[in-house]
């Protein structure tokens, strides 16, 4: 029967009744806090592309996480700003390394909060790729054109070497483990990470220690204010040959696949809203708890149009935030999580 006998209208008419029918909420247990660390005391240092987001100090850490637990946040994730970069990654496995040590400190100095380790390298190389580096003579076409082109090799080539980043991710892995980590996040799109880091963390006895993969993590313009923020910008060429390539949404089910196989106990697709859909197919097909990531750029371009008042900030946060949920993560990293628990209080 439809019209007049169907009116939608009729739950709409207020707010008791549009909260009654609500199919999806939104709660501060679903909300991970992304923190930047980074060395020295007393430091809070606002992300020029972030405004409201800072690099942290690891005793500033603490106060914010404390702050945040209080307000029914559960969880944070914790990327690291080392002191020195090299080629090998050392500050992201080093026993006193700047994420290692705040880990330390929120865990002695906080209850009942979940500690993430964002496990990448790029942070921590000194050419801000994801793995292992490894020049190559040639480019193909230099190659293919032979010498008799007489053409100076266009540029160097290289490779991020897969295998071999593998034990870095692995050692950065059991190192966080050590320091009091809870759940250990890859995010470098290496293949075979999640299985290597599994073995890495069982043989060393953190055989309860959860993995959330970044299963389908795309190539993003989106990160570019992270880059930024954890001074994490590759210093030549980009992050297409790791990262998938945005067009690909059979492949993003095919990649989380694979690393349930490996033994995530979690997986999460990123970014978030320009990618709805996938987080869609993945809830729909697997039935793990499934993160999203509202990543840095999705955080600038609500800033920076509120800031014009172009939209409304905090209603536009919101909704940002139920609609991801509503594609079907269980939970949201996104740099809003302090301050959407606010506004749920
Ligand atoms: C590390 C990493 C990145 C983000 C999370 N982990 C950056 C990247 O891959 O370049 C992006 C997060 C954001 O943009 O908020 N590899």
């Amino acid at each position: 029967m439809a019209f007049p006998a169907n009116r939608l209208r009729r739950l709409r008419r207020n707010e008791t009744l549009r909260t009654l029918v609500r199919e999806t909420r939104l709660t501060p247990e679903a909300l991970v806090y992304p923190l930047f660390i980074c060395p020295g005391t007393g430091i809070r240092k606002e992300v020029r592309s972030m405004p409201g987001v800072f690099n942290l100090s690891v005793d500033e850490a603490v106060k914010e996480v404390r702050a945040t637990r209080a307000l029914g946040v559960l969880s944070v994730i914790l990327f690291g700003l080392p002191e020195k970069k090299d080629e090998v990654a050392t500050g992201a496995w080093a026993e006193d390394g700047i994420v290692q040590r705040a880990a330390r400190a929120i865990k002695s100095e906080v209850r009942d909060v979940v500690v993430m380790g964002d496990v990448c390298l790029c942070e921590y190389m000194s050419h801000g790729h994801c793995g292992i580096v490894k020049a190559e003579a040639q480019s193909f076409e230099a190659q293919s054109l032979g010498a008799a082109a007489a053409a100076p090799p266009a540029t160097t080539e290289y490779e991020i070497v897969n295998d071999a980043s593998l034990e870095l991710l692995a050692r950065t892995s059991v190192s966080l483990a050590r320091s009091g980590v809870d759940i250990i996040a890859p995010s470098d799109m290496m293949d075979g990470r999640v299985g290597a880091i599994r073995t890495a963390l069982d043989k060393a006895g953190f055989e309860n220690t959860p993995i959330l993969s970044y299963a389908a993590k795309f190539s993003s313009g989106f990160y570019g204010p992270f880059r930024e923020a954890a001074d994490s910008a590759p210093q030549f060429g980009d992050r297409r040959s790791y990262q998938m390539d945005p067009a690909n949404v059979r492949e993003a089910m095919r990649e989380i696949e694979l690393d349930i196989e490996e033994g995530a106990d979690m997986i999460m697709v990123k970014p978030a809203m320009p990618y709805l859909d996938v987080i869609a197919a993945a809830r729909e097909r697997f039935d793990l708890p499934l993160a999203a990531y509202q990543v840095s750029g999705e955080y600038a371009m609500i800033e920076a149009a509120a800031r014009n008042q172009w939209i409304d900030r905090e209603r536009v946060m919101m909704e940002s935030l139920l609609c991801i949920r509503r594609a079907g993560a269980s939970m949201i990293l996104t740099y809003y999580a302090k301050e959407a628990a606010k506004l749920l209080a």
